[in-house]
């Protein structure tokens, strides 16, 4: 019997650089790379720490962020939005690690560097609802993402609020892009696995998502 020709799923693995789409590339990420990028984020957490920020609807967020590059993704009591400097310190954001400049060239866009990138720590209780990355000026450049430690059950849905969602775990050194038609897919974290890392001293998890927040 000849076999049916497979749909191209929207949620594709391993595919060329220019794919639309869910790409997930486990550990894209070595442990040195891992390491190396985690002293990086440190140096920068110290002159810009995280903060938990406000929802507009003045619920704290259990996950506490940070940002680097020109622009800070930022929420409080007048919305969502991308702002300059750190709300607490005042200070223009810390600049990106370039090993994640290099990543986004080799992923997401070789012409077009980032100028935001948003870092979230989780603790063990941290979670995110599902939510559309859509505070950025164009759709065509896509979110990268990159996780360190404590792995993550991560719920990926459709562009539509009511779509299925399906379940897929972040752990240390993976990355995966919202790209294309997958630019605007639902995503949230369900829960971080306790104990499933020991790349960050006291356990969490880290998720930096690079992104082009003004027109290229
Ligand atoms: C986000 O959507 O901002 C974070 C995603 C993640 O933590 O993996
Ligand atoms: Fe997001």
């Amino acid at each position: 019997m000849r076999e049916m020709p497979s749909i191209a799923p929207i949620w594709t693995q391993m595919t060329p650089a220019s794919t639309s789409g869910f790409r997930l590339l486990p550990g894209r990420l070595d442990l040195d790379a891992q390491q190396g990028l985690l002293d990086e984020v440190m140096a920068r957490v110290a002159v810009a720490p995280f903060v938990r920020q406000v929802t507009p609807g003045g619920k704290p967020m259990s996950v506490a962020m940070t940002s680097f590059g020109a622009l800070g993704w930022t929420t409080d009591l007048a919305g969502y939005r991308y702002e300059r400097r750190h709300p607490a310190t005042g200070a223009p954001w810390p600049d990106i690690p370039a090993a994640l400049l290099d990543l986004w060239a080799e992923l997401a866009d070789p012409r077009t560097p980032p100028d935001a990138c948003l870092v979230n720590f989780y603790n063990a209780e941290a979670r995110m609802s599902l939510h559309q990355d859509r505070d950025e000026a164009d759709f065509g450049f896509p979110v990268l993402s990159v996780s360190l430690g404590d792995t993550a059950v991560f719920r990926i849905g459709g562009t539509r609020r009511g779509d299925p969602t399906r379940s897929v775990r972040l752990a240390s050194g993976d990355v995966c892009l919202l790209a294309g038609d997958a630019r605007l897919i639902h995503h949230g974290v369900d829960r971080i696995l306790p104990g499933s890392s020991r790349l960050i001293p006291g356990g969490g998890r880290i998720n930096l998502t690079v992104r082009r927040a003004e027109p290229g």
